[in-house]
């Protein structure tokens, strides 16, 4: 097995570096749960406002049970991967069923619940109930990789398996809570990605293979994931005077249940836009160009063209059944919009 050198020394380097973060002033496992997947897909800054709004609608595990999804939808709007908030409900409702409502105190327990893998179940186990278990998150696979000098691609499932292995060999000598937190604060504020790293800044650079050959920048490799793929479409907003055309996505697939605008496969020109208005025998008012936008997900980007299209009232017991007309205001209150639509939400 890959054997780590000793990592002591982050912890006195972890008290008087870290960063002041709100669920690290927190042992509720519900709490560092909601932190923990949401660091999962968007940066520290960017989920400061969405953890403190969350939690103050959400405060329990109970509450997050009995949300509705729409409300759910709403507080993760803008954070992408809706399935998962639809994960953490349905973990949240074992909790209530099977666990009588406690958060379950043992990592084979937390692992077992809906959305949680190795990484959120180590998380959640040793910051809540400092287990020896590792998280080995993309910062932790890239500070481990340099300080082993691994030299494989450290995105496939082994390297994952040994690097996590070598974690977990270290965290039982030292407190588990404090030595992945400061891996990880290691990873995001000095042992920086993009061959950047400040290695001067560093506590353990004389313990690192990678600073010891010179290789720190060339590590860690990552395989350049494959192409993705493209998709065009034309989006419409149609509206008529203070209310919007929405339709509900399936519930299943790609943003699941989220409510978009009415879309067209490809890009269309304005004549192609007029001639399916009027084949729903539709005749509007005006019609704006909105321009191009993109949006790009793992693996797959929206190659998008848009326009506003005003309608007149009597028009719009016309529109496709899926077509539903909510009131603007509730846009921002009832109504989860992927951010994918961002370029456009100004029109709606
Ligand atoms: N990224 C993932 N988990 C984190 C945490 N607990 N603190 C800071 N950044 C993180």
């Amino acid at each position: 097995m890959l054997k780590l050198p000793d990592l002591s020394p982050l912890l006195p380097w972890y008290e008087q570096n870290k960063r002041d973060l709100p669920w690290r002033h927190t042992k509720d496992p519900y709490r560092i749960w909601v932190s923990e997947i949401m660091l999962q897909q968007t940066r520290v800054e960017a989920v400061l406002p969405y953890y403190a709004r969350f939690l103050d609608t959400l405060p329990t595990v109970s509450a997050l049970a009995n949300a509705p999804e729409a409300l759910l939808l709403k507080l993760w709007e803008g954070l992408g991967y809706y399935s998962r908030v639809r994960n953490m409900q349905k973990a949240a409702r074992a909790v209530m069923a099977v666990h009588g409502g406690q958060f379950p105190t043992t990592y084979e327990d937390i692992r077992a619940l809906c959305g949680i893998g190795d990484y959120t179940a180590g998380a959640i186990a040793s910051f809540a109930f400092d287990l020896p278990y590792p998280a080995v998150d993309g910062n932790v696979l890239r500070v481990t990789a340099r300080l082993l000098c691994y030299e494989q691609d450290i995105l496939s499932s082994a390297a994952k398996k040994e690097l996590t292995a070598a974690v977990g060999a270290e965290v039982g000598k030292l407190p588990p809570a404090k030595i992945n937190q400061a891996l990880m604060e290691l990873g995001a504020t000095v042992c920086l990605p993009n061959g950047t790293p400040r290695c001067e800044a560093c506590v353990l650079r004389e313990a690192c293979a990678a600073h010891a050959k010179g290789l720190e920048t060339a590590l860690p490799i990552r395989k350049k994931p494959s192409r993705r793929r493209l998709e065009e479409k034309t989006v419409l907003i149609l509206r008529a005077a203070d209310r919007v055309a929405l339709q509900k996505r399936p519930d299943s697939g790609l943003l699941a249940g989220l409510f978009e605008p009415f879309t067209l496969a490809g890009k269309q020109s304005e004549a192609g836009v007029r001639e399916v208005l009027a084949a729903w025998g539709v005749s509007p008012i005006r019609i704006a160009p909105l321009g191009d936008a993109k949006h790009i997900f793992t693996h797959l980007e929206w190659h998008m063209t848009g326009f506003e299209i005003i309608l007149d009232e009597k028009d719009t017991t016309r529109l496709p059944a899926a077509l539903f007309f909510a009131p603007r205001e509730k846009i921002d209150t009832v109504y989860a919009l992927p951010s994918a639509y961002r370029a456009y939400r100004a029109f709606m």
